[in-house]
């Protein structure tokens, strides 16, 4: 999670089925001098008689490849209120803006055009992984898997549960069987589409726990025991949620323990948010092995609050990233991670600890830099903070970690996933600019020729957006594999 691996002047090599097949510099003990040189090289060490496809970033120095982005929670049925929340928080903010967008969805035509809109967004944004809500509405959940297979995005897909009367009457499953049957529908939907689950996979997806019955909670967890597919679901968003579960499940210990006294706190369960948890909360979620999604822009968005990720790291809780649209206003993971970035400065800023401390030795530091406390003081606040290296590890392999694809996406290991962004940015004086400035629309970076690649990656990082990501690399399925048609790069 600390480190950044830069394979400078690397080559990787992808087979008919998107598996990377090959790592290596290149030439080996050489410049390259070519396009010529390094296909020869190809053929001459890898045994390859030609016949393959050189894909590069273009404009020296300027450009590299990063593995694609996973988001790890989003609502594709709330992609159309993205931006959309005045100043409400989570439980007014349900009743006013999402339950309506949501039951509008029972509309296929409808459905249709928002799940277009938002798979071609995110994928747009170097989203190739995605773990989506959908809604209650069996077709059109149905139909957003489809859209997610021809459009050759890895998704997860989850019909969203809810039962009880605090839903509004206008959403709400009839009974606890019902949505359980229906639930099953869309899984048998997916097994008929992708039935290796190559690219799409079923999700269980009760809402949260003020939407569930008893009865409801259990015939998941008891779906999720037999099938063995993942869970995903919301945890810990919210003060009055918490207050909400506590008057529910009086006699159970914790919002955790609700789930888990269903059986629907498993190692393929990914919780999003969980900002308030308890340590009590964090060692049940440690030994259950299940996963957090971490959603920063929506909880500064709706005012849930900030997410101790730090601890949850340091309780050894794998995190990933999730955009949370449309609690969260942005659909992309980049965005994300700089705001993962920010809140856990924002910790730091709210640490209060001993005020000598606040200035390190130095120039500015009134204190000695032999004051042993305050040394180790200013390093504990530090801590909070995660660096560039921890918030791109958290949109990518700790992603693919909380969804079960460790190994297979989020890095460029031989063996894994060509799931791939191409990433450039501008250069100043617009020397092999995308067009004739630099100032222009290769987006709004400026490199000014005297960073080194960290530092690119980090202007990338808090600088960057989709304009940067000109090209991703990501499945569709053929024959029955998930592939990279050659030249079926999603054109940005
Ligand atoms: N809790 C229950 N439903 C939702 C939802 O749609 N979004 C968020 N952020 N939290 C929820
Ligand atoms: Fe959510």
């Amino acid at each position: 999670p600390t480190g950044l691996e830069i394979l400078d002047n690397h080559a990787l090599a992808v087979d008919g089925h998107g598996v990377i097949t090959h790592r290596a510099a290149f030439p080996p003990g050489g410049a390259a001098t070519g396009y010529d040189d390094v296909v020869g090289w190809v053929g001459r060490n890898w045994g390859w008689d030609g016949g393959f496809e050189w894909v590069r970033p273009g404009g020296e120095g300027r450009g590299w490849w990063f593995p694609g982005f996973v988001d790890t929670h989003i609502h594709a049925s709330q992609y159309p209120n993205v931006g959309i929340f005045g100043k409400t928080t989570l439980l007014d903010w349900l009743n006013t803006y999402t339950f309506p967008i949501e039951s509008s969805l029972s509309s296929l035509t409808k459905a249709r055009r928002v799940y277009s809109a938002c798979v071609s967004r995110t994928l747009s944004h170097g989203t190739t992984t995605a773990s989506y809500y959908a809604t209650k509405h069996v077709a059109s959940t149905n139909l957003l898997a489809d859209i997610c297979l021809e459009k050759g995005q890895r998704a997860f897909i989850g019909r969203v549960c809810m039962d009880n009367d605090l839903n509004p009457d206008y959403l709400r499953d009839e009974s606890p069987e019902q949505a359980v049957e229906d639930t099953k529908a869309t899984i048998a939907h997916i097994d008929s589409i992708d039935p290796t689950h190559a690219l799409i996979t079923p999700i269980i997806t009760p809402r949260f726990v003020p939407s569930c019955s008893s009865p409801l909670l259990s015939g998941l967890g008891a779906l999720a025991k037999e099938s063995a597919l993942p869970i995903q679901t919301h945890l810990s968003e919210n003060t009055s949620e918490i207050a909400l579960v506590r008057r529910q499940f009086p006699a159970h210990d914790s919002y955790s323990h609700v789930y888990d006294t269903h059986g629907l706190l498993t190692p393929r369960t990914v919780l999003a948010h969980c900002v308030h948890l308890s340590l009590e909360e964090r060692m049940l979620l440690k030994e259950r092995k299940s996963k957090v999604s971490h959603c920063p822009v929506s909880n500064t968005s709706i005012s849930s609050g900030l997410c101790p990720v730090r601890e949850l790291l340091d309780d050894g809780i794998e995190v990933g990233l999730g955009t949370d649209v449309s609690g969260g206003y942005s659909s992309s993971i980049l965005v994300a991670a700089r705001e993962a970035a920010m809140v856990s400065r924002t910790l730091a800023a709210l640490t209060v600890e001993d005020t000598r401390s606040d200035e390190k030795e130095g120039q500015w530091g009134a204190e000695a830099s032999n004051d042993v406390a305050a040394k180790h003081s200013t390093s504990a606040k530090d801590r909070k903070k995660l660096s560039v290296e921890e918030c791109l590890y958290l949109a990518t392999k700790g992603g693919a970690k909380c969804l079960g694809l460790e190994g297979k996406v989020g890095g460029f290991e031989v063996g894994m996933q060509w799931d791939a962004q191409l990433v450039e940015l501008d250069a100043v004086d617009g020397e092999g600019g995308a067009d004739d400035g630099g100032d222009g629309d290769g987006g709004p970076v400026e490199l000014w020729g005297m960073e080194t690649w960290g530092e690119k990656v980090a202007k990338w990082l808090f600088c960057g957006d989709d304009r940067n990501t000109k090209k991703v690399f990501h499945s569709i399925l053929l024959n029955g594999y998930a592939t990279r048609k050659p030249g079926r790069a999603f054109e940005v």
